[in-house]
């Protein structure tokens, strides 16, 4: 049986996020969205709105969880025994940091963890959660961009005063 993580911080998920978790959740046996808290960071949505979001968001898919973690991602990765960790691309700027993280990873992880890339598909190339917040923030429209239920989540937060 193969498990796979998709990790972020997903703050919040994307339809672009959610792309990818599909597509992933028809390559492995089990696939855990793995939500990432760090406290250096300020997000919109706290840990616990994150996860509640990405649950409702994926609940048509059988063989898809959410946890969440703090640390160093390869801690996390071998001590629940992980065979692979799904990364999106979405464009060649991604690629420099993501080979990096990679490369790092393969130090880090278990022998024979691996990461394994998916091209986001074209219509979401585009899309990162701050743009989504900056958009919301100025009252731009970002119907079709997230799911359903997190943009009404999105909109009960006063992004008016956000800065980003
Ligand atoms: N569709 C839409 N947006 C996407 C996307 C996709 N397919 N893939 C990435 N993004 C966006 C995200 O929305 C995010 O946007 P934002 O910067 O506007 O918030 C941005 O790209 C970065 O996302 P991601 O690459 O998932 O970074 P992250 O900060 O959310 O999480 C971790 C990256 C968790 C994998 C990484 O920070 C990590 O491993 N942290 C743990 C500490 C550690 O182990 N460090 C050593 C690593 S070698």
């Amino acid at each position: 049986m193969k498990k796979a993580l998709y990790s972020g911080s997903f703050d919040p998920m994307t339809n672009g996020h959610l792309d990818i978790i599909r597509r992933a959740s028809r390559m492995f046996d089990q696939l855990v969205v793995g939500v990432i808290y760090n406290p250096n960071k300020q997000p919109l949505f706290t840990l616990e709105e994150r996860v509640e979001m990405i649950i409702d968001a994926t609940s048509d898919l059988p063989n898809v969880s959410v946890d969440d973690f703090s640390g160093l991602l390869a801690d996390y990765v071998n001590d629940n025994h992980f065979d692979a960790v799904v990364r999106g691309l979405r464009a060649t700027s991604d690629f420099e940091y993501e080979i990096q993280m990679a490369q790092m990873n393969a130090r880090l992880f278990t022998p024979g963890t691996e990461s394994v890339f998916l091209m986001t598909s074209p219509e979401y190339s585009f899309i990162s959660s701050s743009m989504i917040k900056e958009v919301v923030s100025l009252n731009g429209k970002v119907e079709g961009l997230v799911p359903d239920n997190i943009l009404r989540e999105i909109k009960k937060k006063n992004l008016g005063g956000l800065s980003l």
